[in-house]
């Protein structure tokens, strides 16, 4: 029996669930057709029994199934679809989900991806091609075009981006937008703002039940980092949790985003402070590339 696509091996012999008369409409297929499936038997394998020829009777009964296909709700086999396989000089049928089973397993697994990232709601259905194009963030928006386009390609870029500026000019759009690409790609991808990191870390401290939300960000093959900065760090340990998941993802070279209202790397490292300030300055220089978008907040457009 081969190996690979083998899933619920099949007895070869004739399914007799044909309801009343099974007996009698299996005596009248074998006088007409266990002849000419004898022979198309025998091109698969040397010395064909009736065992084998009823095999490939069933897979045309059941691919019949197939042809009338009346969607997976319906599917007498469940998505399963057979295949003839010789091995051994016998014929077994072998299943496997059909195109439009696997095509319902991605986009469950895609849902499944999507809520494990943890997009924000109201930024979750942005694209790239949503996103207009303005004076002060086209650099911006070609950067995200070409990283995307590399991330599809499988040939994910050595630095993500740093996207800085003032709220509202469409950081977190273009960088939700490539999460988005990245889950697509079939990339482990999380989103995460700072604050909401800062705020399940010290959760996490206080009972260290369950999984170390840091360490879920360090693990992802794509992180988003929204909002570095807008975090308080009255707490020490803040910024050296900030340097802990920068520095880890830096050394394993994992393809990292983040976004931020600070202006340059002197706010950035007097945010955090001291030698930690630098630190996390350099962790991110490695990171990412850092691209500052200028313009008006958009947010206000719909108030004014
Ligand atoms: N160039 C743009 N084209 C389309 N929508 C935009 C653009 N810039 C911002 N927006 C929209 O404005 C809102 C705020 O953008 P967001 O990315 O959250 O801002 P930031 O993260 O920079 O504060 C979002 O709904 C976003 O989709
Ligand atoms: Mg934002």
């Amino acid at each position: 029996m081969p190996e690979g696509i083998a899933i619920n091996e099949t007895k070869n012999d004739f399914p007799t669930n044909t309801g009343n008369g099974g007996n009698s409409r299996r005596e009248s297929l074998l006088k007409q057709d266990l002849a000419a499936y004898m022979a198309k038997a025998a091109e698969m394998v040397k010395a064909p029994s009736e065992s084998d020829a009823f095999a490939l009777i069933r897979l045309d009964r059941e691919m019949k199934y197939c042809q009338e296909c009346k969607g997976l709700a319906a599917c007498q086999l469940k998505g399963m679809q057979p295949v003839a396989t010789a091995s051994g000089g016998r014929i077994y049928l072998t299943y496997r989900p059909c195109k439009r089973a696997r095509s319902a397993n991605a986009e469950r697994r895609m849902k499944a991806a999507l809520k494990a990232a943890r997009l924000p709601e109201n930024l979750s259905d942005k694209t790239i091609n949503g996103f207009e194009k303005t004076e002060g963030t086209e650099v911006a928006r070609q950067a995200a075009i070409e990283i995307g386009q590399r991330i599809l390609n499988g040939n994910l870029p050595l630095k993500g981006l740093m996207l800085m500026g003032p709220p509202g000019v469409g950081k977190s759009h273009l960088e939700v937008a490539l999460a988005r690409v990245a889950l697509e790609a079939g990339c482990y991808t999380v989103f995460v703002s700072l604050p909401d990191l800062i705020d399940a870390s010290r959760k996490w401290f206080a009972t260290k039940t369950g999984l170390d939300p840091a360490e879920v960000v360090i693990a992802a093959d794509v992180a988003i980092l929204d909002d570095l900065g807008a975090e308080s760090t009255k707490y020490e340990w803040v910024a050296e949790r900030v340097f802990q998941v920068l520095d880890q993802r830096m050394r394993n070279r994992k393809l990292t985003f983040v976004t931020t209202n600070l202006t340059d790397p002197d706010e950035i490292s007097s945010h955090y402070g001291g030698l930690m300030g630098r630190r996390i300055v350099s962790r991110l220089a490695e990171l990412c590339r850092w691209i500052t978008m200028t313009g008006p907040d958009w947010r206000l457009r719909q108030v004014m």
